[in-house]
């Protein structure tokens, strides 16, 4: 059975009770600082900097070798916020995740993919709806290695880690309506899928519904999972059916895959 720790609360101040080296995967989709309600009150310095220590913390929290699997979008450029504007100007988000995870935390880049969203209603893709001209339709997925000096990967099944990102059933409105932004559960299940193996302890930082957690459940993985907001935390805890049990036995301090844990 897989082993399940929710956190509550500001991912940087959670993850100093994550061990060093003890996280295998981190799948996770931060803010993309589209001006949704949890991204209204920090500057956008703040932001960036707020993501830089977290790329920081995945580093040292991670097994050598072991990977981020990080969903993000591109975002208009205008204070960095979303607006409305007829003729946006677009601040490619890539420029961030190199310089964070690359040049500050020193893990190397080992793929890259774009999620290309389908068509939303009457044919336009989804960034589209309030703007004349096409922008963006699609999302990236980028794969970061922590790096362990061997440049060598264990792999068990070729076939299971080479597969492509999804299949014909991904679709861009499978994300759950539960969160302003969820993901579709096949990117998490496609990425513990091909990034790690059974038992693996995986961690989402920034969980929202806790989509990741319910594709660990489904693939039999440990997981920990990390949210601010106290209404998305409640509709994690729901969804991957936290019993209160488990919840008792990790305040009493046991089966916590957590050093320092105060209950
Ligand atoms: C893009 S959403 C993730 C959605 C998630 N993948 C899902 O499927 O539901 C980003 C989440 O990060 C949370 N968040 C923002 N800042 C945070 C922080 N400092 N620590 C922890 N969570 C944070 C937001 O409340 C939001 O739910």
């Amino acid at each position: 059975m897989s082993k399940i720790e929710l956190l509550h609360g500001d991912c940087l101040e959670k993850m100093k009770d994550i061990p060093d080296g003890s996280v295998d995967l981190i799948v996770t989709s931060p803010p993309y600082y589209l001006n949704k309600e949890y991204e209204k009150t920090i500057s956008y310095e703040n932001y960036c900097l707020m993501m830089e220590k977290s790329f920081v913390e995945w580093n040292r929290v991670l097994v050598g070798g072991g990977y981020v699997v990080v969903n993000f979008g591109d975002y208009f450029n205008s204070g960095n916020r979303f607006y409305v504007a007829d003729v946006p100007s677009c601040y490619p988000a890539t420029i961030n995740y190199f310089k964070w995870g690359v040049e500050v935390a020193g893990m190397d880049l080992q793929a890259t993919r774009i999620w290309r969203k389908q068509f939303a209603k009457m044919g336009i893709p989804f960034v589209c709806n309030s703007h004349p001209r096409p922008v963006f339709d699609y999302e990236h997925i980028w794969s970061f290695r922590k790096k362990n000096g061997s440049n060598k990967e264990i792999v068990v099944d070729r076939k299971i880690t080479q597969r492509g990102v999804v299949g014909e059933t991904w679709t861009s409105t499978a994300g759950l309506k539960t969160h302003c932004a969820a993901f579709p559960i096949e990117l998490p299940e496609w990425a513990i899928t091909v990034y790690s193996q059974d038992k693996a302890t995986i961690l989402d930082p920034f969980m929202g519904s806790g989509t990741t957690g319910v594709a660990c459940k489904n693939l039999n993985r440990n997981f920990i999972g990390i949210e601010l907001d106290p209404e998305y935390f409640k509709i994690a805890e729901k969804r991957i059916d936290v019993n209160e049990k488990l919840v008792k036995e990790l305040k009493d301090g046991k089966n916590s895959m957590l050093v320092n844990r105060k209950g």
